[in-house]
Protein backbone atom coordinates (compact mmCIF):
# COMPACT_ATOMS: atom_id res chain seq x y z
CA UNK A 1 0.00 0.00 0.00
CA UNK A 2 1.49 3.43 -1.21
CA UNK A 3 1.29 6.32 1.92
CA UNK A 4 0.68 9.80 0.70
CA UNK A 5 2.21 12.72 2.75
CA UNK A 6 -0.22 16.05 2.53
CA UNK A 7 1.30 18.56 3.24
CA UNK A 8 1.26 22.48 3.72
CA UNK A 9 -2.32 22.51 4.73
CA UNK A 10 -3.07 26.22 6.15
CA UNK A 11 -6.02 25.28 8.09
CA UNK A 12 -6.99 21.29 8.62
CA UNK A 13 -10.77 20.37 9.43
CA UNK A 14 -10.56 17.39 11.15
CA UNK A 15 -14.17 17.58 13.00
CA UNK A 16 -11.89 15.53 15.82
CA UNK A 17 -11.76 17.49 19.02
CA UNK A 18 -9.27 15.06 19.94
CA UNK A 19 -6.91 15.58 17.60
CA UNK A 20 -4.41 18.20 18.24
CA UNK A 21 -5.69 22.19 17.55
CA UNK A 22 -8.95 24.16 18.64
CA UNK A 23 -12.24 22.34 18.15
CA UNK A 24 -10.72 20.21 15.28
CA UNK A 25 -9.06 22.61 13.74
CA UNK A 26 -5.20 22.87 13.59
CA UNK A 27 -3.42 25.50 11.43
CA UNK A 28 -0.13 24.32 9.95
CA UNK A 29 -0.80 20.93 9.37
CA UNK A 30 -0.31 17.86 7.67
CA UNK A 31 -1.70 14.63 7.24
CA UNK A 32 -0.86 10.90 6.03
CA UNK A 33 -3.27 8.62 3.85
CA UNK A 34 -2.05 4.66 3.98
CA UNK A 35 -4.02 3.31 0.96
CA UNK A 36 -7.57 4.59 1.04
CA UNK A 37 -7.46 5.46 5.07
CA UNK A 38 -5.91 8.62 6.83
CA UNK A 39 -3.20 7.47 8.98
CA UNK A 40 -1.99 10.47 11.09
CA UNK A 41 -2.84 14.02 10.97
CA UNK A 42 -1.20 16.68 13.26
CA UNK A 43 1.20 19.84 12.75
CA UNK A 44 3.41 19.84 10.11
CA UNK A 45 6.45 20.25 11.87
CA UNK A 46 5.45 16.01 13.57
CA UNK A 47 4.66 14.61 10.00
CA UNK A 48 5.84 11.40 9.65
CA UNK A 49 7.79 10.05 5.91
CA UNK A 50 5.79 8.52 3.53
CA UNK A 51 5.98 7.21 -0.23
CA UNK A 52 5.01 10.34 -1.66
CA UNK A 53 4.65 13.88 -0.82
CA UNK A 54 1.35 16.80 -1.79
CA UNK A 55 1.84 20.04 -0.97
CA UNK A 56 -0.78 21.87 -0.92
CA UNK A 57 0.90 25.63 -1.02
CA UNK A 58 -1.03 26.71 2.75
CA UNK A 59 -4.32 25.79 1.21
CA UNK A 60 -7.49 24.79 3.67
CA UNK A 61 -8.08 21.14 3.78
CA UNK A 62 -11.77 19.51 5.27
CA UNK A 63 -13.46 16.08 5.04
CA UNK A 64 -15.18 15.66 1.91
CA UNK A 65 -18.77 16.54 1.84
CA UNK A 66 -21.68 13.86 2.37
CA UNK A 67 -24.34 14.84 0.52
CA UNK A 68 -26.75 12.69 2.37
CA UNK A 69 -30.00 13.19 -0.07
CA UNK A 70 -29.77 13.40 -4.16
CA UNK A 71 -31.77 11.80 -6.84
CA UNK A 72 -28.96 11.66 -9.92
CA UNK A 73 -30.77 8.94 -12.00
CA UNK A 74 -33.30 11.10 -14.55
CA UNK A 75 -33.39 11.97 -17.76
CA UNK A 76 -35.03 14.87 -19.30
CA UNK A 77 -35.25 18.60 -17.99
CA UNK A 78 -37.68 21.17 -16.30
CA UNK A 79 -36.33 24.14 -16.74
CA UNK A 80 -39.53 26.11 -17.35
CA UNK A 81 -40.91 24.64 -13.81
CA UNK A 82 -37.88 26.67 -12.52
CA UNK A 83 -39.07 30.07 -14.10
CA UNK A 84 -42.80 29.60 -13.46
CA UNK A 85 -41.67 29.08 -10.21
CA UNK A 86 -39.45 32.20 -9.87
CA UNK A 87 -42.73 34.00 -11.67
CA UNK A 88 -44.78 32.84 -8.39
CA UNK A 89 -45.65 29.19 -9.63
CA UNK A 90 -45.73 27.07 -6.33
CA UNK A 91 -44.50 23.22 -6.37
CA UNK A 92 -46.82 20.61 -5.58
CA UNK A 93 -45.22 17.59 -6.83
CA UNK A 94 -47.04 16.99 -9.77
CA UNK A 95 -43.39 17.93 -12.59
CA UNK A 96 -42.30 14.59 -10.75
CA UNK A 97 -44.78 12.92 -13.74
CA UNK A 98 -42.72 14.02 -16.87
CA UNK A 99 -38.95 12.94 -15.06
CA UNK A 100 -40.96 9.64 -14.58
CA UNK A 101 -41.96 9.86 -18.60
CA UNK A 102 -38.11 10.80 -20.12
CA UNK A 103 -36.36 8.38 -17.10
CA UNK A 104 -38.92 5.26 -18.46
CA UNK A 105 -37.66 6.23 -22.29
CA UNK A 106 -33.46 6.71 -21.51
CA UNK A 107 -31.40 4.08 -22.30
CA UNK A 108 -29.41 1.93 -19.58
CA UNK A 109 -25.96 3.87 -21.24
CA UNK A 110 -28.14 7.46 -21.49
CA UNK A 111 -28.38 7.20 -18.03
CA UNK A 112 -25.31 6.08 -16.73
CA UNK A 113 -23.54 8.71 -18.75
CA UNK A 114 -25.88 11.48 -17.14
CA UNK A 115 -25.13 9.92 -13.87
CA UNK A 116 -21.20 9.61 -14.50
CA UNK A 117 -21.91 13.48 -15.52
CA UNK A 118 -23.73 14.48 -11.82
CA UNK A 119 -20.66 12.67 -10.26
CA UNK A 120 -18.37 14.21 -11.42
CA UNK A 121 -19.94 17.54 -11.02
CA UNK A 122 -20.42 16.62 -7.28
CA UNK A 123 -16.65 15.46 -7.04
CA UNK A 124 -15.22 18.62 -8.92
CA UNK A 125 -17.02 20.50 -5.89
CA UNK A 126 -15.50 18.35 -3.00
CA UNK A 127 -18.31 15.94 -2.61
CA UNK A 128 -16.68 12.42 -1.24
CA UNK A 129 -19.86 10.34 -0.07
CA UNK A 130 -23.48 10.25 -2.05
CA UNK A 131 -26.85 8.70 -1.57
CA UNK A 132 -28.84 8.59 -4.33
CA UNK A 133 -32.56 7.84 -4.76
CA UNK A 134 -34.25 5.81 -7.07
CA UNK A 135 -37.92 7.37 -7.53
CA UNK A 136 -38.46 8.30 -11.13
CA UNK A 137 -38.93 4.58 -12.58
CA UNK A 138 -42.17 3.90 -10.68
CA UNK A 139 -42.42 0.31 -12.21
CA UNK A 140 -40.78 -2.77 -10.67
CA UNK A 141 -38.23 -3.00 -13.60
CA UNK A 142 -37.78 0.50 -14.02
CA UNK A 143 -37.26 1.35 -9.79
CA UNK A 144 -35.36 -1.64 -9.84
CA UNK A 145 -33.08 -0.45 -12.96
CA UNK A 146 -32.34 2.43 -11.31
CA UNK A 147 -31.47 1.73 -8.19
CA UNK A 148 -29.19 -1.03 -9.98
CA UNK A 149 -27.39 2.52 -11.93
CA UNK A 150 -27.28 4.15 -8.62
CA UNK A 151 -25.35 0.77 -7.12
CA UNK A 152 -22.68 1.15 -9.69
CA UNK A 153 -21.22 4.14 -8.32
CA UNK A 154 -22.57 4.22 -4.55
CA UNK A 155 -23.05 2.07 -1.48
CA UNK A 156 -25.35 4.67 -0.49
CA UNK A 157 -28.52 3.92 -2.37
CA UNK A 158 -32.49 4.62 -1.25
CA UNK A 159 -35.53 2.76 -2.64
CA UNK A 160 -37.97 5.50 -3.35
CA UNK A 161 -41.11 3.65 -5.07
CA UNK A 162 -42.85 5.46 -2.59
CA UNK A 163 -42.63 9.05 -4.24
CA UNK A 164 -45.33 9.40 -6.00
CA UNK A 165 -48.59 7.45 -7.10
CA UNK A 166 -48.24 7.11 -10.78
CA UNK A 167 -51.11 8.75 -13.04
CA UNK A 168 -53.92 6.43 -13.95
CA UNK A 169 -52.91 3.72 -11.09
CA UNK A 170 -55.08 3.60 -8.05
CA UNK A 171 -53.43 4.62 -5.04
CA UNK A 172 -53.88 1.35 -2.95
CA UNK A 173 -53.07 -1.00 -5.76
CA UNK A 174 -49.87 1.15 -5.99
CA UNK A 175 -48.84 0.67 -2.13
CA UNK A 176 -49.32 -2.93 -2.12
CA UNK A 177 -47.05 -2.56 -5.28
CA UNK A 178 -44.42 -0.83 -3.59
CA UNK A 179 -44.53 -2.46 -0.38
CA UNK A 180 -44.63 -6.30 -2.16
CA UNK A 181 -43.23 -6.33 -5.51
CA UNK A 182 -41.10 -3.20 -5.95
CA UNK A 183 -39.32 -3.39 -2.85
CA UNK A 184 -38.52 -7.03 -3.47
CA UNK A 185 -37.33 -6.35 -6.43
CA UNK A 186 -35.21 -3.00 -5.39
CA UNK A 187 -33.84 -4.26 -1.98
CA UNK A 188 -30.73 -6.22 -3.24
CA UNK A 189 -29.46 -2.94 -4.70
CA UNK A 190 -30.60 -0.29 -2.10
CA UNK A 191 -29.34 0.45 1.29
CA UNK A 192 -32.48 2.79 2.62
CA UNK A 193 -35.88 3.12 1.82
CA UNK A 194 -37.51 6.41 1.44
CA UNK A 195 -41.39 7.93 1.07
CA UNK A 196 -42.55 11.47 -0.02
CA UNK A 197 -44.91 11.83 3.35
CA UNK A 198 -46.80 15.12 2.35
CA UNK A 199 -50.28 15.26 2.81
CA UNK A 200 -50.19 18.48 1.47
CA UNK A 201 -49.62 17.09 -1.83
CA UNK A 202 -52.00 15.62 -4.14
CA UNK A 203 -48.75 13.24 -5.68
CA UNK A 204 -47.27 12.01 -2.40
CA UNK A 205 -48.20 9.84 0.87
CA UNK A 206 -50.32 10.63 4.01
CA UNK A 207 -49.27 9.47 7.37
CA UNK A 208 -50.51 6.03 7.25
CA UNK A 209 -49.58 4.96 3.57
CA UNK A 210 -45.82 6.56 4.76
CA UNK A 211 -46.42 3.79 7.92
CA UNK A 212 -46.80 1.23 5.85
CA UNK A 213 -44.04 1.75 3.32
CA UNK A 214 -41.53 2.44 6.33
CA UNK A 215 -43.07 -0.82 7.92
CA UNK A 216 -42.56 -3.00 5.28
CA UNK A 217 -39.19 -1.53 4.34
CA UNK A 218 -37.95 -2.33 8.22
CA UNK A 219 -39.23 -5.74 7.56
CA UNK A 220 -37.42 -6.31 4.10
CA UNK A 221 -34.20 -5.16 6.07
CA UNK A 222 -33.57 -1.83 5.07
CA UNK A 223 -32.89 1.36 7.02
CA UNK A 224 -35.21 4.70 6.99
CA UNK A 225 -35.19 7.85 5.77
CA UNK A 226 -38.22 10.01 4.81
CA UNK A 227 -38.76 13.06 3.04
CA UNK A 228 -41.03 14.73 5.48
CA UNK A 229 -42.62 18.87 5.99
CA UNK A 230 -41.48 20.00 2.90
CA UNK A 231 -44.87 21.56 1.46
CA UNK A 232 -46.46 22.47 5.08
CA UNK A 233 -47.08 20.83 7.94
CA UNK A 234 -47.87 17.22 8.69
CA UNK A 235 -46.56 14.06 10.47
CA UNK A 236 -43.60 12.96 8.55
CA UNK A 237 -40.79 14.34 11.09
CA UNK A 238 -42.74 12.37 14.21
CA UNK A 239 -43.40 9.61 11.85
CA UNK A 240 -39.42 9.57 11.43
CA UNK A 241 -38.81 9.58 15.06
CA UNK A 242 -41.42 7.00 16.26
CA UNK A 243 -39.69 4.73 13.45
CA UNK A 244 -36.35 5.30 14.31
CA UNK A 245 -35.27 6.77 11.17
CA UNK A 246 -31.97 7.40 9.91
CA UNK A 247 -32.62 10.94 8.81
CA UNK A 248 -35.94 13.58 8.22
CA UNK A 249 -35.39 15.22 5.23
CA UNK A 250 -36.43 19.43 3.91
CA UNK A 251 -37.70 20.04 7.42
CA UNK A 252 -39.14 23.05 6.28
CA UNK A 253 -42.66 22.95 8.28
CA UNK A 254 -41.55 22.16 11.94
CA UNK A 255 -43.80 23.37 14.91
CA UNK A 256 -42.53 22.90 18.24
CA UNK A 257 -44.20 19.26 18.89
CA UNK A 258 -42.02 18.05 15.53
CA UNK A 259 -39.11 19.45 17.50
CA UNK A 260 -39.33 18.30 20.98
CA UNK A 261 -40.19 14.89 19.03
CA UNK A 262 -37.00 15.28 17.16
CA UNK A 263 -34.49 16.37 20.10
CA UNK A 264 -35.96 13.23 22.26
CA UNK A 265 -35.10 10.88 19.12
CA UNK A 266 -31.87 9.73 16.99
CA UNK A 267 -33.32 10.74 13.80
CA UNK A 268 -31.11 13.50 12.20
CA UNK A 269 -32.70 16.33 10.80
CA UNK A 270 -31.44 17.00 6.81
CA UNK A 271 -32.12 20.94 5.53
CA UNK A 272 -31.87 21.14 1.55
CA UNK A 273 -32.04 25.16 1.45
CA UNK A 274 -31.25 24.94 -2.54
CA UNK A 275 -35.01 23.17 -2.53
CA UNK A 276 -36.01 26.46 -0.88
CA UNK A 277 -33.83 28.83 -2.98
CA UNK A 278 -34.82 27.29 -6.28
CA UNK A 279 -38.51 26.82 -4.89
CA UNK A 280 -39.02 30.34 -3.09
CA UNK A 281 -40.09 28.76 0.28
CA UNK A 282 -39.15 29.86 3.16
CA UNK A 283 -35.81 28.70 4.82
CA UNK A 284 -36.30 25.77 7.79
CA UNK A 285 -35.61 27.39 11.32
CA UNK A 286 -32.25 25.66 11.78
CA UNK A 287 -31.04 27.63 14.98
CA UNK A 288 -34.22 26.24 16.67
CA UNK A 289 -33.34 22.88 15.51
CA UNK A 290 -29.62 23.57 16.76
CA UNK A 291 -30.78 25.23 20.53
CA UNK A 292 -33.06 22.21 20.72
CA UNK A 293 -30.01 19.75 20.72
CA UNK A 294 -31.22 18.00 17.55
CA UNK A 295 -28.62 16.78 14.94
CA UNK A 296 -28.82 18.39 11.30
CA UNK A 297 -27.30 17.50 8.26
CA UNK A 298 -26.79 19.71 5.13
CA UNK A 299 -27.27 17.90 1.35
CA UNK A 300 -28.23 19.43 -1.97
CA UNK A 301 -31.50 17.45 -2.60
CA UNK A 302 -30.14 17.07 -6.48
CA UNK A 303 -32.98 16.45 -8.56
CA UNK A 304 -34.22 18.55 -11.79
CA UNK A 305 -37.83 19.72 -9.96
CA UNK A 306 -36.94 21.71 -6.37
CA UNK A 307 -33.29 21.73 -6.82
CA UNK A 308 -30.85 21.24 -10.02
CA UNK A 309 -27.51 22.33 -7.87
CA UNK A 310 -24.75 19.44 -6.79
CA UNK A 311 -22.90 21.83 -5.55
CA UNK A 312 -22.66 21.60 -1.50
CA UNK A 313 -20.20 24.62 -1.19
CA UNK A 314 -23.13 26.66 -2.34
CA UNK A 315 -25.65 25.06 -0.01
CA UNK A 316 -23.24 26.08 2.75
CA UNK A 317 -23.61 29.61 1.81
CA UNK A 318 -26.88 29.54 1.50
CA UNK A 319 -27.25 27.65 5.07
CA UNK A 320 -24.64 30.34 6.27
CA UNK A 321 -26.62 33.21 5.12
CA UNK A 322 -30.35 32.17 5.04
CA UNK A 323 -30.74 29.92 7.93
CA UNK A 324 -28.01 31.89 10.68
CA UNK A 325 -25.64 29.06 10.98
CA UNK A 326 -21.86 29.81 11.43
CA UNK A 327 -19.72 29.15 8.79
CA UNK A 328 -18.39 26.42 11.22
CA UNK A 329 -21.94 24.55 11.72
CA UNK A 330 -22.77 24.70 8.21
CA UNK A 331 -19.23 22.42 7.63
CA UNK A 332 -20.33 20.09 10.24
CA UNK A 333 -23.73 19.58 8.75
CA UNK A 334 -22.52 19.24 5.33
CA UNK A 335 -19.87 16.50 6.88
CA UNK A 336 -20.48 15.13 9.90
CA UNK A 337 -23.72 15.88 10.12
CA UNK A 338 -24.17 14.01 6.77
CA UNK A 339 -22.26 10.95 7.78
CA UNK A 340 -24.62 10.93 10.91
CA UNK A 341 -27.43 11.01 8.48
CA UNK A 342 -25.93 7.83 6.81
CA UNK A 343 -25.29 6.21 9.88
CA UNK A 344 -21.37 6.27 8.77
CA UNK A 345 -18.50 6.67 11.08
CA UNK A 346 -15.82 6.53 8.55
CA UNK A 347 -16.59 9.68 6.58
CA UNK A 348 -17.62 13.30 7.83
CA UNK A 349 -13.96 13.59 9.50
CA UNK A 350 -10.12 12.87 8.91
CA UNK A 351 -9.68 11.33 12.24
CA UNK A 352 -7.23 7.86 11.90
CA UNK A 353 -9.08 5.22 10.25
CA UNK A 354 -11.30 8.05 8.13
CA UNK A 355 -11.80 7.28 4.54
CA UNK A 356 -9.15 9.29 2.60
CA UNK A 357 -11.78 11.69 0.97
CA UNK A 358 -10.20 14.87 1.26
CA UNK A 359 -11.44 18.28 -0.01
CA UNK A 360 -9.13 21.48 -0.82
CA UNK A 361 -9.95 24.70 -0.68
CA UNK A 362 -8.46 27.19 -2.92
CA UNK A 363 -8.49 29.57 0.09
CA UNK A 364 -6.77 29.65 3.48
CA UNK A 365 -10.12 28.69 5.84
CA UNK A 366 -13.34 27.21 5.71
CA UNK A 367 -14.76 30.32 6.25
CA UNK A 368 -14.26 30.97 2.45
CA UNK A 369 -17.17 28.10 1.26
CA UNK A 370 -19.82 30.71 2.70
CA UNK A 371 -17.50 34.14 1.98
CA UNK A 372 -17.25 33.23 -1.84
CA UNK A 373 -20.60 31.92 -3.08
CA UNK A 374 -20.23 30.69 -6.36
CA UNK A 375 -16.57 30.70 -6.57
CA UNK A 376 -15.27 26.65 -7.23
CA UNK A 377 -12.62 26.96 -4.42
CA UNK A 378 -13.70 23.19 -3.51
CA UNK A 379 -12.58 19.93 -5.13
CA UNK A 380 -11.68 16.18 -3.80
CA UNK A 381 -8.21 15.79 -3.41
CA UNK A 382 -6.63 12.52 -5.88
CA UNK A 383 -4.80 11.44 -2.67
CA UNK A 384 -4.14 7.95 -4.92
CA UNK A 385 -0.69 6.48 -4.27
O1 LIG B 1 -36.90 16.05 -2.59
N1 LIG B 1 -40.17 16.19 -2.72
C1 LIG B 1 -40.02 15.19 -3.34
N2 LIG B 1 -39.01 14.84 -4.15
C2 LIG B 1 -37.99 15.73 -4.62
C3 LIG B 1 -38.41 16.50 -5.82
C4 LIG B 1 -38.68 15.63 -6.98
C5 LIG B 1 -39.05 16.34 -8.26
O2 LIG B 1 -39.79 17.34 -8.25
O3 LIG B 1 -38.61 15.83 -9.31
C6 LIG B 1 -37.51 16.60 -3.48
O4 LIG B 1 -37.76 17.82 -3.44
FE1 LIG C 1 -35.53 14.67 -2.27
Amino acid sequence: MTSVLVDGIGELVTNCPDLPGEAGILAGAALVVDGDRVAWAGPSAAAPGADRRIDVGGRCVVPGFVDSHSHLVFAGDRADEFTARMAGARYDGGGIARTVAATRGASDARLRALLAARIAEMRAQGTGTVEIKSGYGLTVGQEARLLRLAAEVTDETTFLGAHVCPDGVARADYLELVTGPMLDACAPFARWIDVFCEPASPHAFDGDQARAVLSAGRAAGLGLRVHGNQLGPGPGARLAVEFGAASVDHCTYLSPADIDALAGGDTVATLLPGVEFATRSPYPDARALLDAGVRIALATDCNPGTCFTSSMPFVIALAVREMWLTPLEALRAATAGGAAALRRDDVGHLGVGAAARLTVLDAPSYQHLAYRPGVPIARLLDVSG
